[in-house]
């Protein structure tokens, strides 16, 4: 029987996946990420009319990570030709891990998507270019769609990041020497790192994101931030790369579009109806959310929402 959606349902939820604490992994290759206690668990939903439903931890800000690099392709979609965008980076699936360099060597330095390191650092290039200050252009973006002026950088995680970016750097040169990388190394490293420990509560990611479920219409804005069309093409690439090598199974269990951070984040998508945030820190084995993921299949299915 499909449920009502309301905030004792997402209680019952959270009580349901709460004993998959401790069967995960906190993040700890950035150490500022190992701090954050294991045992949080927050989840809010977003209706189109602004309308919340939220349980658990769901006021808490954390790290949102990887969820950020929606953030940043939708503001380069804001400032570049679609095509302009998609010569740089591809459409397609990476199948690896979200910081290899490995397809990056055989492909010529063209990211396969947006969602894995190397897209993501290509489209902070491509803000870098276009945007006088891409960290403040962010913030702005953000409390708007959140109607929350106080979001801001976590500068401790982002100072952490930087000390650990061989990897990063890496795929950053990787892609300079194929002529996909037109600034300065450091300085994209240092916008992409903020953007990545930009923090926000569960509430405030659901809010953030309903443009995609509201075919590009954000809260709190005049104008659309997307048209319709670029709003379902970010929501088929959350398919079908929005959990990195987990993208598959995420469609199976849970079956929306959906975007993990490491700091144990999800955001999911139904068009047309609502956003979704959930936040477990402990991660699994391809770096999602373990009990995340189980609250948004348990979501899915006792409200009957899937979009195959
Ligand atoms: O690039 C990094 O290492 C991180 N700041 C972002 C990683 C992340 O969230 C990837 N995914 N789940």
């Amino acid at each position: 029987m499909v449920s009502v959606l309301n905030n004792v349902l997402l209680e019952e939820i959270l009580q349901q996946v709460r004993p998959l604490i401790g069967q995960g992994k906190v993040a700890s290759y950035i150490p500022a990420l190992a701090e954050v206690p294991a045992d949080r668990l927050g989840i809010a939903v977003c209706m189109l009319d602004g309308t919340l439903y939220q349980a658990g931890d769901a006021d808490e800000r954390f790290s949102i990570q990887s969820i950020s690099k929606v953030l940043s392709l939708t503001l380069a979609l804001t400032r570049y030709q679609d095509s302009e965008i998609w010569q740089r980076v591809g459409k397609e699936p990476s199948g690896q891990p979200f910081n290899s360099l490995l397809q990056l060597e055989l492909e010529q330095g063209k990211p396969r998507n947006p969602f894995i390191n190397a897209g993501a650092l290509v489209v902070c290039d491509m803000l870098e270019t276009r945007l006088t200050a891409p960290r403040q252009r962010m913030l702005e973006l953000v409390r708007v769609l959140t109607q929350q002026p106080d979001i801001n950088y976590d500068r401790h995680v982002a100072r952490s990041e930087f000390d650990h970016s061989a990897r990063n750097a890496a795929i950053a040169w990787l892609m300079k020497s194929f002529g996909n990388f037109s600034n300065d190394v450091q300085t994209v490293l240092h916008t992409y790192f903020h953007y990545c420990a930009m923090t926000m509560s569960c509430g405030e990611l659901a809010r953030c994101f309903l443009y995609l479920a509201n075919q590009g219409r954000g809260l709190g804005q005049g104008e659309p931030l997307l048209t319709p069309k670029q709003a379902r093409q970010i929501n088929a690439l959350m398919v079908t790369s929005g959990m990195y090598d987990g993208a598959g199974e995420f469609a199976w269990r849970v079956g929306m579009p959906g975007k993990s951070g490491v700091g144990g984040g999800i955001i999911a998508i139904v068009p047309g109806e609502m956003s979704i945030a959930v936040w477990s820190p402990e991660l699994d084995a391809s770096g999602n959310s373990l009990a995340g993921t189980a609250a948004l299949e348990l979501l899915a299915d006792r409200i009957g929402r899937s979009i195959f």
